[in-house]
């Protein structure tokens, strides 16, 4: 019956109401299920358990009814204006793609065209790499980490010959959720976008801001070789609606651009539209990761785990067992782990889900390692 109100829907209602002014409108109220019920969580692709927010969602049903129309680029030109106002550059700066991964390829295939061998740390994302190699049969020269698993720039940089012509920087990197030392990544980025590309890979840029870590956006010039790429898939929650984009100078920036699928939709365009302008939710969704990432830690640090101190939404850690043994073990305890990253098999990439969530985690690892 409609006015029928349960008294555990009532209470609920009230703590809605009372005890959570800003994160009651973003937790799902879910019924109790047992263990053997429930789904395997989602701890392997450094998604946000949270996203997309309501005032996104909101925008995509709006968006649903002009579907039929090709008004995507009308929606990518207010993107566009948008992205550039928060970055302070003019909007000939901004390179919207389907997802940041097509920024990412796109510089592949350009620094490919180009005949230019690439240079990327033996540690990282793989998807510009892989695209380097197998789509255009380019030389990608792997750099050892530092044995802190930093990015080892002094190596990268003399490492470059006279037939490279793009070096790849994640940062925070993923797997190893790690930040570069701002002043050195800026002095290695001004020295060496002198005579190359040097493409930074800014995907969890939002969850790392103010923690010793800092963009590169303002060495952006009118002329220079340095790419930023971002995304709406992490802190945005919108990885299945494909938005991404690149941050360079306006001649780079019309380059990248006549490479493009121009195949953007515009329900993800108004979603990130409404997403980026949507302070309270990124506020909040960092403020769960955060909880999540110190549950996950303290529990480490109680067990003498070996982990790396995160700026994302994932920890790099040390498991001691190899990770093809490691990921089917957990997945019996109900939890997804992400995939082997060679040669650290030892380790594990472990994304955030939500605080909640994540003692099953902390059970689960008990019961694997004490095996
Ligand atoms: C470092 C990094 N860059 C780029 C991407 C790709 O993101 P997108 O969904 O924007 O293609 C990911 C996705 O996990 C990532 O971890």
């Amino acid at each position: 019956m409609k006015n029928n109100i349960s008294r555990k829907s009532f209470l609920r209602q009230g703590t809605a109401l009372f005890g959570g002014a800003l994160i009651a409108p973003y937790t799902s109220l879910t019924p109790f299920i047992s263990e053997s019920q429930r789904e395997p969580i989602r701890m392997m692709y450094n998604e946000n358990p949270y996203g997309p927010s309501r005032i996104a969602k909101k925008a995509m049903q709006k968006a649903f009814s002009e579907s039929n129309l090709y008004t995507m680029r009308i929606a990518r030109n207010e993107f566009t204006d948008l992205i550039a106002d928060q970055n302070n550059v003019d909007s000939d700066h901004i390179t919207i793609g389907f997802g940041s991964r097509e920024i990412l390829n796109k510089a592949a295939m350009m620094n490919g065209i180009d005949n230019g061998e690439m240079i990327s740390p033996q540690l990282t994302f793989e998807a510009i790499n892989q695209y380097a190699k197998k789509a255009m049969n380019t030389k990608v020269k792997r750099i050892a980490m530092r044995n802190d698993l930093h990015i080892d720039l002094e190596k990268m940089a003399s490492s470059i010959t006279k037939n490279t012509k793009m070096i790849y920087i994640c940062n925070p990197n993923n797997p190893t959720g790690l930040a570069l030392d701002s002043n050195e990544l800026e002095s290695f980025c001004k020295e060496v976008s002198k005579k190359i590309v040097v493409f930074i890979d800014e995907a969890y840029h939002e969850y790392a801001i103010g923690d010793g870590y800092n963009t590169m956006t303002h060495l952006i010039g009118a002329d220079n070789k340095i790419i930023i790429s971002r995304t709406a898939s992490k802190v945005h929650g919108l990885a299945g609606l494909r938005v991404g984009y690149a941050i360079s100078s306006p001649k780079v920036a019309s380059r990248l651009k006549t490479y493009l699928n121009g195949s953007l939709n515009v329900v993800g365009l108004r979603a990130a539209i409404a997403s980026y302008r949507d302070d309270k939710f990124q506020a909040f969704s960092i403020e769960k990761n955060n909880q999540a990432r110190k549950i996950v830690t303290d529990h480490l640090d109680k067990r003498g785990i070996v982990y790396l101190p995160s700026h994302t939404n994932f920890i790099f850690l040390k498991t001691g067992m190899e990770i093809q043994k490691f990921q089917p073990a957990m997945k019996k305890h109900g939890v997804i782990v992400g995939r082997p990253f060679p040669p650290y098999t030892a380790w594990c990439r472990l994304s955030m889900a939500k605080p909640e969530e994540m003692k099953f985690f902390n059970q689960g690892l008990d019961k694997v390692l004490s095996v």
